[in-house]
């Protein structure tokens, strides 16, 4: 059996700070939320690079720059990015697609494979 494709996180945004994400332990790992403009995104907790803890990161919008040595990545689109704003291939932060349940609760989808 492998992993499941959904995880109920039987949270809603408004449990969310958008000063700071929330981790959850997930099937998948440990993943963090964040709410950004109203939005919420859900990406893997630790740096793809050496696994620090990309969650304390400084965010800038949907930008996060780890704080061991400031890869910067899209939350949006898991995309690490470049010191002058381009995309790098590679090196892609997991993320999962986030939808809600029937009562708003926030429900996370199976990070796509990399
Ligand atoms: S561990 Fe995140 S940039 Fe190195």
């Amino acid at each position: 059996m492998g992993a499941p494709q959904r995880f109920e996180t039987q949270l809603f945004a408004r449990d969310l700070d958008p000063a700071r994400p929330k981790l959850l332990e997930t099937p998948w790992g440990t993943m963090a939320l964040y709410l950004i403009e109203g939005e919420v995104l859900c990406a893997a907790a630790f740096c793809p690079h050496l696994e620090g803890p990309l969650f304390e990161g400084t965010l800038s919008g949907a930008t996060i720059t780890c704080p061991w040595h400031q890869w910067r990545y899209d939350l949006r689109s898991g995309q690490r990015i470049a010191l002058l704003g381009v995309p790098l291939p590679g090196d892609k932060l997991a993320r999962c697609r986030v939808e809600r349940d029937a009562r708003g609760a926030i429900v996370l989808c199976a990070p796509e494979a990399t």
